[in-house]
């Protein structure tokens, strides 16, 4: 049973402009930016690239088939199924899909918090280069991944190098002006201390954590629901009845900052908008999972 969570803004957002010409060109300038003007640069480079050391340490670690949420141009998953793993990417961005099958990998147009094929048998979900941040509201994010995973199931996620919680709302932004303010949509950024906070809150097993070329990545364990409040104490997970989520210091309110202040990447600035991103949800691909229909639907037969 899915969740799917209403649109709450119909902004384009990821799906055209700046960041479809970034994908088309392989380069940036590209970057999130407030409406107070503070920029966090996208690496398009590099995930237009093929994976490196750090995305191959994550790789390494997924289990059963997997999930890349987010999955921009794809370089991930043509690099899963180049070794033979059950991999399906998913994003809002008609681009970033097209990019994903030109590289042979299987890819779906469709937000995350949209009902998805193979909801609750996922062994892997994957949330990198700061798609933790997808929707703004972090816990929200785990929720729907917690749906879409396998008992047992992993979420590898990247997290931000820096110790920060933070909400924002931004649009995106090529460095040139060419930027509709009016799309803006919720984001987060969230570093390690922060996830595990939310995921020990909501009953996820902390399966790892590690950084590899500077970035930061946690592997988390989705709690078995069939597992009773015995092995989760064994094991010193509280039960997420009973834990709130404002126990824990990351899971606190934002604390509001004046929004003029200066443009750092590193500013903990928190507004409390909790709205998920919305998205299209056209299907462009085809696999022994999903497959187009002349209609655009897309079918789940696994
Ligand atoms: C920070 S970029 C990450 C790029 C990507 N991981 C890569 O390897 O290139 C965020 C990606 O998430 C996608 N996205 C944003 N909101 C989404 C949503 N609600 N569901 C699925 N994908 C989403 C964007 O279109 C974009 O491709």
């Amino acid at each position: 049973m899915s969740t799917v969570v209403p649109r709450p803004d119909a902004a384009p957002s990821w799906c055209a402009g700046p960041y479809a010409d970034a994908l088309r060109t392989g380069r940036g300038p590209l970057f999130l930016r407030r409406p107070d003007g503070w920029l966090l640069p996208l690496d398009v480079e590099r995930w237009c690239a093929a994976p490196d050391p750090a995305d191959l340490s994550a790789l390494r670690r997924c289990a059963g088939p997997v999930l890349d949420i987010g999955c921009g141009p794809g370089r991930l998953v043509a690099a899963l199924a180049a070794l033979g793993r059950r991999t399906l990417g998913i994003d809002v961005s008609e681009a970033a899909v097209r990019h994903t099958l030109e590289l042979g990998g299987t890819a779906l147009r469709r937000s995350v918090f949209e009902t998805l094929p193979g909801e609750g048998r996922w062994g892997t979900a994957l949330l990198m280069d700061g798609n933790i941040g997808i929707g703004g509201d972090p816990a929200a994010l785990l929720a729907r991944v917690a749906e879409l995973l396998a008992p047992r199931g992993l979420l590898i996620a990247e997290t931000a190098p820096v110790d920060i919680d933070e909400r924002v709302r931004v649009h995106l932004d090529d460095g040139r002006g060419r930027a509709d303010p009016d799309e803006v949509f919720p984001w987060a950024r969230i570093g390690t201390p922060a996830l595990l906070g939310y995921a020990r809150a909501a009953g996820w097993q902390v399966a790892d954590q590690w950084s590899a070329d500077g970035r930061s990545f946690v592997a988390l364990r989705r709690r078995d629901p069939r597992e009773g409040a015995a092995g989760r104490a064994a094991r010193g997970v509280p039960d997420p009845h009973r834990a709130h989520p404002a126990q824990h210091p990351a899971a606190r309110q934002p604390r509001p900052v004046p929004a003029s202040r200066p443009d750092r990447d590193t500013d903990h600035v928190r507004t409390a908008h909790h709205s998920a991103d919305p998205a299209n949800s056209a299907a462009v691909t085809s696999s022994h999972r999903v497959r187009n229909t002349p209609a655009g639907r897309v079918v789940d037969r696994s």
